[in-house]
Formats: C-alpha cells, structure tokens, sequence
C-alpha cells in the first residue's frame, strides 16, 4: 500500500514506500522512501493534475547503479554507506561518527489557506539520534522556507560537524547557476555559470560582516540561461547572517546535489542531550516563467510575510554622512534640519561622529564604543537636537554601530574581555576596529542597551541606523572560554546572540523603522529583515554604478528594503542621480545649501513626485525591461495592483558609443492589454522638455507588445515616464 502524505496528513513507522509531495501553486518536490526505509528526492518539477500518479513517478529513474551512496538523499549523512557529500556529519557521545536517517513518520499542518508546514521525523535505528525536515510553503507565492532541526537523547553532548538547513537534488541535463560575488562598494556582481561535473562551492568566513565578498543568494537555471520571461527557476537565499555555504555539485548522472546552510568552517558544535539544534532556512522562490516571475512572488511574500513592516511606509530622509563627514557640531547639524524641511523629506538622519569623550570620534580611528555624546560637539545632547528638527518638522534618526570596537575607546580598556581577539597574539584591525562577542550575554546586554537607552532618553526618535564595518579576525572568545563552551561556537553563538538582541529589541520597539548596514552591503538577508525595515546595499551611489547593483539586488529584494541615497558620488547630473535613487526608499547624502537655484527647485520637484508615485515602488510589482547588463539602456518599471498605475525608469548606462537616440521602443509589461493608458515624464530638470506626447492614448496592449521610445540621446540619460489609466 502506498501513502501520499499530503492527503492523509500522518503517515507512521512502515516498511511500505511513503510518498510526501511537498507542492506549490505550480511545483513539486516529491520525496518517498526506498524499500530500506530511506527518504529520497525522486522528483522536482511541475505538479501533477492528478496525486495519485506521484507514485508513478519512481519508476522512471535509476539512479543506484554506483554503490558509493544515495545520491538523491533528502538529508545525506555520513559515516555508513554514503561516501559523497554529506549534509550532516556527526561525533556520536561515544566517539563512532556513523550516522543513518531512516523515515518515522511526517506531518503536514495547514497554516492558512495560503501556507502549509510539512515536518518529516528522521531516525538513526541505532542511536537516539533524530533530525526533522521543515518546509513551509507558501502555495501562491510558489516560496518555500526550509529547514532542519537536530536533537538527540545520547549520554552525553553529541559533536556537530556539518549541519546543512536543505539538502535537494534535481534531475534535468543541464544547469545554470548565478552567484554574486562582490567587495566593498562592487557588491553584488553577477556570474553565471553553466554547471558540470563536481562541485561549485560560494561560501563566507568573514564572520560579522559575512557578505562582503560572497553572497548568499543565487539563480538556478533549468536547461538554458536565467532569461525573465520563461524557463524555469530558482531564486534563492540562505537566511544566515553569519558564515554560510552553497554546495552545488552535478553528479554522475549529471544531476544537481544542491547542499547549504552554516559554513562548518571552524564551527563544530556540541549539541547536549534534548537540546534542539535548529538550523537557518533556505528560501526560494520557484517559477516555470523565468526570473521576472521568481522575483515578484518573491518580492511580495518578502512584504507579506517577512519584512518587518513590509506592507507599510518609509521614511524619506537627508543624511549628514557625505554632506559632513566626522565634522559636525551643533550649529552645523540644526542648519541641516532647515535643509531637510526645505527639500521636502521627511527625517534627517544624524550619522557616525556623535560620540565618544575621552577618545572623540572625529575619525574611525577612535571612539568606537563610547556611545555617550560627545559635549564639544552637541553640548545640549541628542533630546535639544530633535527638538530643533520637531520645530522644522522633521523626524529625528541616528546612526549606531553596537557590535564593534576601536582599541581607542574607553570600552575597550574597560572591557577587553568583550572584545574578539586572541589574547596572545598581535591583533588585526578592519577600519581600525575590533569586534564584539556577541556570544557573551553581557555583551548582549550592553549592545541592546544602546538601542534601549538612545529611545528611553529620546521618546521620539524614528530612526536606526546599524551599521556593522568589520569582519572577525583572530576569532577568539574570552566568554566561551571561561565557560569551558569550545571556541567553535563563536561564530554560531556570534548570530544567534546577535538574533536575540534584535529579538529584544522588537519585543520593546516593535515597529520603529531600522536600516541594516554593513559598509555597504556586507549584511541584507531575511532572516535579519524581520528586525529591519530596510537595508544600505552599497556604500557606491555612482548613479551608473548604482542601477547595476540595485538590478542585482531587485531579484531577491522588494525596493521597499533598498535604501538608495542621492551623493555626489560620481559625474552624473542630479537629475540621473535622484531618478536612480527613486527606485527604492529615497534618501539624500548632500549639502542642499550649496545646490544651484535650478538644482534645488529640481530636487524638491523631484522629491514631491517621489511622494506621489512611492507606493507603486514600494508595493507595486517591479518587471525588469532592459537590463542593463546586455543593453546600452536599462529599464524598469513598477505596476500597482489593478495594473492602473506604472512608473518606467529608464537610463542610458553604455557610454562608451556615442548613442544618437533610442533607435527601438521599450517594451511595456505588467500592463493590462484592454485598459487605454496616457503616458507623461516626469522629473524634468527646469528649462528641459518632454520628447513624449501626455495626450496620447496607448491601450496596455500597444504598450506591452510595440512599447514606447523614451528618446534616450546624449542630453535625456535619464527618463521617468508615469503611466496612467485613462477611464
Ligand atoms: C559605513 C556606512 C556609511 C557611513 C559610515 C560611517 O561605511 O556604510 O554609510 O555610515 O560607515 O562611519
């Protein structure tokens, strides 16, 4: 007799195949165990109209023929009869590392209409030794989270050694993935790779600031290249703030192994006995019509689900970070609020610098630590300043950065035993600061206390910046130690004490909006973005530069939770900067008073029209165009919901040629093809006019099949187009 879990629910102990199709609106992932009671991935593909032919499907592989393992293991161990890639590798209490997963039962609970969590019981039969499989699934959004959890009831503390969240295993003939690799100010730089035989691995040891050079984020294309409108996909990140690993491996039958979770580089754990080891999510987004799709259900399950706050509002805001550096003090800042007032945003957001006493921070070589306002700078504290910004009527935020340290502060002659490092060795510095133990609960306490101090004192304040600007080096805890918990453990108790002060945080300020930073986008993964509202993806705001990393980034992130500020980084016009800066939640890093006439009128232009269309960015649904990486022009466009309002950007990128004028129209998407559409560019610059008729009316089938020439040339780089129903 055979079972098929999703309709019955509970399946128990049994020698007979069970059969667990773990299904989205359009995919399935089919498990089922083997006549020795093994679970396996027989199938991942397009749901069956019909279930109870799941059970056919079996019988069409044969995948055993090499006896050196199981290559389509849903959870691989090691020790017995696998001799590939493991997901889980173990030292039982009595030393012997062989572990066997065999299937007990699973369950599957109806969460909503929309969610289900299917939970699968895997046992040794010899030791007390289980893992359970997680997958949530969210059916409309084609999203599934996955993860594992460990326990055990051995005599004593059982060693961890590799403890993957997912293990998957797909049969096609080919695959192509892209990773993003990245640096400081070049994050995200997009590599696609048609796999093949062995193993390609992305991974971190950077520690805190883990995403500086690798991301946890990939594309898996089935049979050809990620394209946006067709073909099927995966987008996928791994939800880990700390260290992680990607395992790709095409194996002898030239199917994909896809292993990943925490990189076990220098993290064996000790488990204790009834202690549950859970492990972070893999998540993805599945789609049959190519990244475009992924990426929209994505996006909106990120807003529904996961974002803290994500259905809701952000705040516009001017940053003193480019405008002032380290060289502020009150005067200078107060002026900045009329600033803010006068463009239009809504907050000002007061950055590094205004803190620090015995040890000022007027550089990053000191102060790092000392969050007690510095009294030569701001002598009337932080509550005067935000009473002078409530007069301009402008919020107030401020920047924090409470895991780190410079050797130049009073925290670190205070408390050196806080501090990362390996007490016999020279240290290491990034941007001349150290690293806290987040592991240590009293570290814990002292970083949640600077956020829990900055908002007793100040009531009022509507913004958090956390920024994070260093990897760990010399990775040593002086907490662990005297605990006698093994230094391997840092890295993991680094995030998890990290998580549980967020965790904290939020259970006191629920809702008041906070920017993850990392130096750029060293940190931006959705397992902190249910702390954070938004997150700084690069510290490089070069508009051209820009509209690539913002690209690469749109696949896995709505734009409600991308920060872009308009700087004077780069040659382009203010005009190319503040359009590019549109597409996300808008801010500027600039010193208004010294904008020309012209600029200023542009900006605060700029700035009421961004307030009129910032819901289509934030809650609309984003469509790639022209990407920018194959075109000389990029473009993309945002739609709302009943498809009556869209906002196209389009820019020149290639500048290489000299380009006369858009030879093609762009082609719309999103639209509805029976509504009839006027078309009007905004964010004109004073004294420029339109190339585009507003008149006209288009139906969204025009629109989506011939498009529309934004006549892009050498004196239109930039062109915002708003895209009405006309009843
Ligand atoms: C990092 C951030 C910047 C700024 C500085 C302050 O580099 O990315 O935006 O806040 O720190 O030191």
């Amino acid at each position: 007799m055979f079972t098929i879990g999703l309709l019955i629910g509970y399946a128990s102990i049994n020698a007979q195949t069970v059969t667990i199709p773990i299904e989205t609106e359009n995919n399935v992932l089919l498990l089922q165990t083997d006549p020795e009671n093994r679970l396996r991935t027989i199938y991942f593909g397009e749901t069956l109209s019909n279930k109870n032919e799941y059970l056919s499907v079996s019988d069409l592989f044969y995948f055993d023929e090499e006896n050196v393992g199981i290559y389509n293991s849903t959870y691989t161990p090691s020790g017995t009869w696998n001799l590939i890639e493991p997901a889980i590798q173990i030292k039982h209490a009595d030393g012997n590392s062989s572990l066997e997963l065999k299937y007990v039962s699973h369950k599957v609970e109806q969460i909503n209409s929309n969610t289900t969590l299917t939970s699968i019981l895997l046992k040794d039969p010899i030791y007390p030794f289980q893992i359970t499989l997680f997958y949530k699934v969210w059916k409309h959004e084609n999203v599934i989270e996955q993860w594992t959890e460990i326990v055990h009831s051995e005599n004593k503390s059982v060693l961890l050694e590799k403890f993957a969240s997912a293990n998957l295993y797909f049969t096609n003939k080919d695959f192509y993935l892209t990773t993003y690799p990245g640096q400081w100010a070049k994050e995200m730089q997009p590599i696609e790779t048609k796999l093949s035989r062995g193993m390609k691995t992305v991974d971190s040891k950077l520690g805190a600031r883990a995403m500086l050079l690798n991301s946890p984020n990939f594309v898996l294309s089935f049979d050809k290249p990620a394209s946006e409108n067709e073909g099927t996909v995966i987008l996928g990140q791994l939800a880990w703030s700390g260290n992680f690993k990607l395992e790709f491996e095409v194996d002898l039958y030239n199917n994909l192994r896809f292993i990943s979770g925490i990189n076990p580089y220098s993290s064996e754990y000790l488990l204790p006995a009834n202690e549950v080891f859970k492990t972070p999510a893999l998540i993805y987004a599945i789609s049959n019509k190519g990244t475009g799709e992924a990426s929209r259900n994505l996006h909106s399950w990120a807003r529904k689900y996961r974002v803290l706050d994500g259905q809701g509002e952000r705040l516009t805001l001017l940053n003193n970070w480019e405008a002032t550096y380290f060289d502020f003090d009150e005067n200078k800042i107060t002026t900045l609020f009329k600033d803010a007032k006068n463009l239009g945003v809504d907050m000002f957001l007061l950055d590094d610098g205004w803190f620090g006493n015995k040890y000022p921070r007027n550089s990053d070589k000191a102060g790092l630590g000392d969050w007690q306002v510095n009294v030569k700078k701001l002598p009337n504290g932080i509550a005067h300043l935000m009473k002078e910004a409530k007069k301009e009527g402008v919020k107030f935020g401020i920047w924090i950065e409470p895991e780190m340290v410079n050797p130049k502060s009073e925290l670190y002659e205070n408390h050196l035993d806080w501090v990362i490092r390996q007490p016999e060795r020279p240290e290491v510095y990034y941007r001349n600061q150290l690293v806290l133990d987040m592991s240590n609960p009293e570290v814990q306490d002292f970083v949640y206390g600077i956020v829990d101090g900055l908002f007793t004192e100040n009531p009022e304040l509507a913004f958090i910046k956390w920024d994070c600007n260093a990897v760990i080096y010399n990775a040593y805890s002086a907490y662990l130690n005297k605990k006698g918990i093994p230094q391997s453990h840092l890295y993991i108790d680094y995030v998890k004490g990290l998580y549980s002060v967020l965790e904290r945080i939020r259970i006191k300020y629920p809702k008041v909006p906070m920017m993850l930073c990392s130096g750029g986008g060293g940190r931006g993964d959705y397992e902190l973005l249910k702390y954070f509202t938004e997150f700084w993806p690069s510290d490089d705001t070069e508009p051209i530069e820009r509209i690539f990393i913002q690209w690469d980034y749109s696949y896995f992130f709505p734009s409600i939770t991308m920060d872009n500020h308009v700087t004077d980084w780069g040659k382009q016009p203010l005009k190319f900067r503040i359009d590019v800066a549109s597409m996300g939640k808008l801010g500027f890093d600039i010193v208004a008073s010294g904008l020309n006439e012209n600029d200023l009128q542009f900006c605060k232009k700029a700035i009421n029209n961004y307030h009129a269309f910032k819901n289509i960015v934030w809650h609309g649904d984003l469509y790639r165009l022209l990407n920018p990486h194959e075109n000389d022009i990029a473009a993309l466009m945002y739609v709302n919901a009943d498809k009556s309002s869209a906002i196209v950007f389009n820019y020149l990128v290639n500048y290489r040629q000299r380009l006369a004028t858009t030879e093609q129209p762009v082609k719309l998407n999103g639209l509805n093809p029976n509504k009839k559409y006027r078309i009007k560019e905004i964010n004109l610059y004073p004294g420029t006019k339109s190339q585009i008729n507003p008149d006209k009316v288009y139906s969204g089938d025009f629109l989506m099949k011939m498009g529309i020439n934004p006549v892009i040339d050498l004196q239109r780089t930039s062109v915002v187009l708003e895209i009405n129903e006309v009843k």
